[in-house]
């Protein structure tokens, strides 16, 4: 995979015309277009056909959890609208495996989310889970790659000890990604590409340093070279 097939950027703008002046901006220095919640609900996923349509690779970050016909569906649906990416909250195996089942033959590749971020062992405790967020992440990471899935979400914190448990072919997407220097706006743990990719990361999510940078494209070509460097 080359360098900038790795960097997915985070389009988190209000609408699609925006989301689409970045697309033309930032244009081959990425490979993969990031489509979360509130673009889905803004026209989002028009936008996901559309650029789909363009042989454009998009994720469809819409961190699917509910009752196993439900993910199912949602899951065929959004394979049938060319989505490449999908998150899906990695609790349990049942949502795990019916989003398994709704992907059928299609090439999506089903990404679990492990922890959220913005959850610390206060906020675990509090759903009577007793575990440190890194290890649930870990076990979590386990259980999506023995319920078919591509790969994870996870932090570059916990990038090291999932890609030992679960082996080269799994795949790590990470967020949290701030070149060094960078304002971490309201990311509590960042980390920089280059430690990200040395650390075990496939794929970063980048949001706010290219999105909000004077020269989006230019933004997006410096993480990129760093990526190439980490790589050798
Ligand atoms: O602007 P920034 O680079 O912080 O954007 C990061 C993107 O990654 C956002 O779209 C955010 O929703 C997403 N994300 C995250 N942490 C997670 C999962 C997703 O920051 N654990």
């Amino acid at each position: 995979m080359k360098a900038h097939e790795r960097l997915i950027v985070a389009l988190d703008v209000k609408g699609p015309d925006e989301a689409r002046t970045l697309v033309a901006k930032i244009g081959a220095y990425a490979g993969v277009w990031k489509i979360g919640l509130e673009l889905l609900f803004s026209g989002g996923a028009e936008l996901a056909r559309e650029l789909s349509a363009q042989g454009q690779k998009v994720f469809v970050d819409a961190k699917l959890l509910d009752i196993s016909n439900t993910v199912e569906r949602a899951t065929a649906n959004i394979a049938a609208m060319g989505a490449a990416f999908l998150t899906i909250h990695g609790h349990d195996i049942k949502t795990l495996k019916s989003a398994v089942a709704g992907r059928g033959d299609a090439p999506l590749k089903l990404f679990a989310v492990t922890v959220l971020t913005s959850l610390n062992a206060a906020d675990l405790a509090e759903q009577g889970i007793d575990e440190s967020p890194a290890d649930l992440a870990l076990r979590r990471a386990e259980l999506a790659k023995k319920s078919g899935f591509d790969g994870v979400i996870a932090s570059g914190h916990e990038a090291a000890s999932i890609r030992e448990a679960t082996g080269d072919d799994f795949l790590i997407v990470t967020p949290g990604i701030r070149p060094a220097g960078a304002d971490a706006d309201d990311q509590a743990r960042v980390m920089t590409p280059t430690k990200a990719i040395r650390a075990g990361a496939d794929y970063l999510v980048v949001g706010r340093p290219i999105t909000q940078a004077t020269d989006p494209g230019a933004a997006a070509r410096a993480i990129v070279e760093e990526i190439e460097q980490a790589l050798v």
